[in-house]
């Protein structure tokens, strides 16, 4: 590929993404400012000297700027998750996972229960707990939104569990945390309880949903680019000191870089969600039950009808009633501009199954009023009574009315300029700009 080329696939890329509406649970829009960091120099150093101690600067590349971290990204997590410690370190789910099994799943030979991916658990989960010698069992579960506590009960009392990781996936109400906390303290309390939050972190930390610490879990914690707007980048909070140093320590071993540039990013993210975090959790919750009502109306089987279809920002839609594949369907939206997530397996679903997230959607301020109107589009476009170019005019004009004003408050004329000035610099920065030197 030559740079033109380059540049044009480029350009397409980012103007393509202005004008359609992303629907995948696992995928946010995190805000530009937010994504700064990504692109100035801090991106390219290391940082390892956490407690920034005078004499222990080995990389000191990041120093003038170590503070984003420690000062910045560290006291707001722990404020928003109330946990007393955190981890950032992590650079995606899966290696939080990695560092958690290695931290707390008891070792080689150890027995542990996860959710199995017919459950919604996460399709890597079990094979990577046997990379590491540990014997993952799938948790119990009797329903969409329900744990099967004596089964649960009798699992414990077959296996010697260490470690109950809760990993939800492919989720419409998240697994109450709060009656296996209790069950594990009854039983055995040297169980450790970690619920894996990828998908949830925005909705809890936003107060949508259960705190899982408050609920009785030992440890949370994974990605921070789903239903959190933040940087593709992970997370783990404990209020458990051993616990803390554990995970410390197989981070040594684990990650080297830890991707500076998206830590720094995620405290912005962070910064941003303490202002709009509580609103966005809760309109994704509207957004989502809006979206299954009105899909559930034009005749598409909607799965959870019986439960209130949702209780987080996923909606799981099977098309074929209407004589249509998920793919085939998904293909066609995708022509016009939505993109959608086909999923196979979904828990209670046979074959793939059109999984959307109305986390984005919800991101970028839309409504429920916006949301029967994009559901509409989507009707109209599976069932493809319109042309695909008026249709993906109107995706466009819909995305381009949403308003848009979650984000860091710029206020004052003078923080303006001084943005406006720091845009300059990176977008400088960036091209080499070139001086004669004397
Ligand atoms: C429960 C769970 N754990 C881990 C992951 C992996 O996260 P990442 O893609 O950030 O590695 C996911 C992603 O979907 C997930 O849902």
């Amino acid at each position: 590929m030559r740079a033109l080329q380059l540049i044009e696939t480029l350009i397409q890329h980012e103007e393509q993404q202005r004008q359609e509406i992303h629907l995948v649970p696992s995928e946010n829009a995190a805000t530009m400012v937010s994504r700064l960091p990504l692109l100035m120099d801090m991106y390219n150093r290391y940082f390892f000297n956490e407690q920034q101690d005078a004499l222990a600067w080995n990389f000191n590349g990041a120093r003038n700027v170590a503070d984003l971290e420690t000062k910045l990204t560290i006291p707001l997590l722990k404020e928003l998750s109330g946990a007393r410690y955190v981890n950032v370190r992590p650079v995606s789910g899966l290696q939080a996972m990695l560092m958690v099994f290695m931290a707390v799943g008891g070792g080689a030979g150890a027995h542990i229960l996860t959710v199995s991916p017919h459950d919604g658990g996460h399709y890597a989960t079990k094979g990577l707990a046997a990379e590491l010698g540990l014997h993952a069992h799938g948790i119990a579960v009797s329903n969409l939104d329900e744990l099967d506590m004596t089964e649960i009960e009798r699992q414990l009392e077959r296996w010697p569990i260490r470690l109950i990781y809760l990993d939800q996936s492919n989720g419409l109400f998240p697994f109450p945390v709060a009656p296996l906390a209790e069950l594990v303290r009854r039983r055995d309390p040297s169980i450790h309880m970690h619920v894996d939050t990828s998908h949830w972190l925005g909705l809890i930390l936003g107060g949508a949903i259960p705190n899982p610490l408050a609920e009785g879990a030992d440890s949370f914690g994974g990605s921070t680019h789903k239903t959190f707007p933040g940087p593709q980048k992970a997370l783990i909070c404990t209020n458990e000191s051993t616990v803390a140093l554990r995970l410390k320590l197989k981070q040594h071993d684990l990650i080297s870089s830890h991707h500076f540039g998206a830590t720094a990013s995620l405290g912005i993210a962070l910064m941003e969600f303490k202002e709009h975090g509580a609103a966005y959790s809760r309109s994704i919750l509207r957004n989502a039950r809006r979206m299954a009502a009105c899909l559930d109306h034009y005749g598409y089987v909607v799965i959870g009808k019986e439960l209130g279809y949702t209780g987080g920002h996923q909606v799981w839609v099977n098309p074929e009633a209407q004589g249509l594949g998920s793919y085939e369907a998904s293909e066609r939206l995708y022509r016009v501009g939505i993109h959608v997530n086909v999923v196979s397996p979904l828990p209670t679903c046979e074959g793939p199954v059109i999984r959307l997230g109305l986390n984005e959607f919800s991101r970028l301020g839309a409504e429920e009023s916006h949301t029967a109107a994009l559901a509409d589009i989507m009707h109209r476009a599976m069932m493809q009574t319109d042309s695909e170019a008026a249709l993906r005019k109107e995706v466009r004009s819909l995305r381009q009315c949403l308003p848009d004003h979650y984000g860091l408050e710029l206020g004052s004329d003078e923080i303006r300029k001084k943005y406006d000035d720091l845009l300059r610099l990176v977008l400088t920065g960036l091209q080499g700009g070139r001086k004669e030197c004397d």
